[in-house]
């Protein structure tokens, strides 16, 4: 579409309560669907790390869903290196129930933890518990998302979360030479979840570079709904981000082609995909650019056969590499690697950081940065 077309359209049409967004808190799975690992690993060759009675020192991780696999990864990933230290480990996912992880979480406290590595389900709902935690002497690291309104956090181990954003953006820019072109492109948000400080961050990092096109008609929000508050999925429910997608392409996409899916997290880049076939779009015609985060396995192969266009990939291996110096820091009093002390303000104090770096990846450098990188086998992404 050219832009002179544009001033015409938009707006008007948007309709109140036609999307899911961020409603009412839903509690999403029962308490009991929460799943608990623990396990020790008193084989380990490193020494193992233990109390001064010599009992084996016990960290307490809490993930937040076994629903998406990055956090499976996450979670493998800190329980091998943890045990690998000679730490005890008590793993366990809350399947984005926050009761479920308050629960998990005082039952940690109860069990003997010493040390707590916290994933929110709700960054704001645990300050009760991690108050109890201080109480009792635990410290606590949080893991990939802030841990809000607490003074209980000793350190936090992230990606550049606002990185991911200006990434996402970077490569809608360049893929659709928008500083050059003089064609106009449609666009549609389907960000995080507005309980997750990591989804408002990304969402201002990509806006920092999107927002001069929306404002020039470069690019053409269609919905009208561009701010967080209208476009933000509460839980990164990927169900959600499908019916608002199916909604956009009923109310608004009849008559034209929506181009670019601006979504921050591969359930969405799913849901979106599902709703594109639905609505008859077709990969390698008219299939629009689909964005994503986390380089999952499915999104991988997604961008292998065009079904969606990027991914920001993640290594969580690095960050549970960090995050495990961290552990050890509070621990046995080591220095953690910290590289920002000024970003991550919870409300209660700026907790000291560790950034990891997020990469974009897509068709032509998977390759070499999942595959070369050990990240998925070429056999796995064949399968
Ligand atoms: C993480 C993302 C992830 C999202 C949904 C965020 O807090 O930073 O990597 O895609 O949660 O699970």
């Amino acid at each position: 579409m050219k832009k002179r077309v544009l001033g015409v359209l938009m707006t008007a049409m948007m309709a109140v309560g036609m999307f899911a967004g961020c409603g009412p808190a839903d509690t999403g799975a029962p308490a009991d669907s929460a799943t608990t690992e623990t396990t020790t690993d008193s084989g380990s060759t490193e020494a193992a790390s233990t109390t001064s009675s010599g009992d084996t020192k016990r960290v307490a991780v809490a993930m937040p869903t076994q629903s998406s696999e990055r956090w499976i990864n996450d979670g493998n990933n800190m329980k091998e290196k943890l045990e690998a230290l000679g730490y005890e480990v008590d793993l366990q996912y809350a399947e984005d129930d926050v009761q479920a992880q308050v629960s998990q979480i005082e039952n940690m406290i109860a069990a003997g933890a010493d040390c707590l590595v916290i994933a929110a389900v709700d960054s704001s709902a645990l300050v009760n518990v991690e108050a109890q935690a201080k109480e009792a002497g635990i410290p606590i690291i949080a893991y990939d998302r802030l841990l809000m309104d607490t003074d209980a956090v000793s350190y936090y181990a992230t990606f550049d979360n606002k990185g991911v954003g200006t990434a996402i953006g970077k490569y809608i820019e360049e893929s659709k030479d928008l500083a050059n072109t003089d064609e106009s492109y449609t666009i549609e948000f389907f960000m995080g979840s507005p309980d997750d400080n990591n989804a408002v961050m990304l969402y201002n990092g990509l806006m920092e570079v999107l927002q001069p096109y929306l404002d020039d008609g470069t690019l053409v929000c269609k919905s009208g709904r561009t701010s967080f508050e209208d476009t933000c999925i509460l839980r990164w429910s990927q169900e959600t981000a499908q019916q608002n997608c199916e909604n956009y392409l009923t109310g608004f996409y009849a008559d034209e082609k929506l181009d670019i899916c601006a979504t921050a997290f591969d359930g969405f880049a799913y849901g979106c995909k599902a709703a594109l076939e639905g609505a008859g779009y077709k990969v390698g015609e008219d299939w629009p650019l689909i964005t994503g985060q986390d380089a999952e396995l499915m999104a991988t192969k997604n961008i292998i056969a065009g079904s969606q266009t990027m991914s920001i990939y993640k290594d969580t291996r690095l960050l549970a590499d960090k995050c495990v110096t961290m552990v050890q820091a509070v621990l046995e009093g080591a220095e953690p690697e910290i590289n920002d002390t000024e970003q991550y303000d919870n409300g209660k104090l700026v907790v000291p950081s560790y950034l990891c770096t997020p990469v974009a990846v897509d068709k032509d450098n998977y390759k070499e940065i999942i595959v070369d990188g050990g990240y998925y086998t070429e056999e796995q992404l064949a399968n």
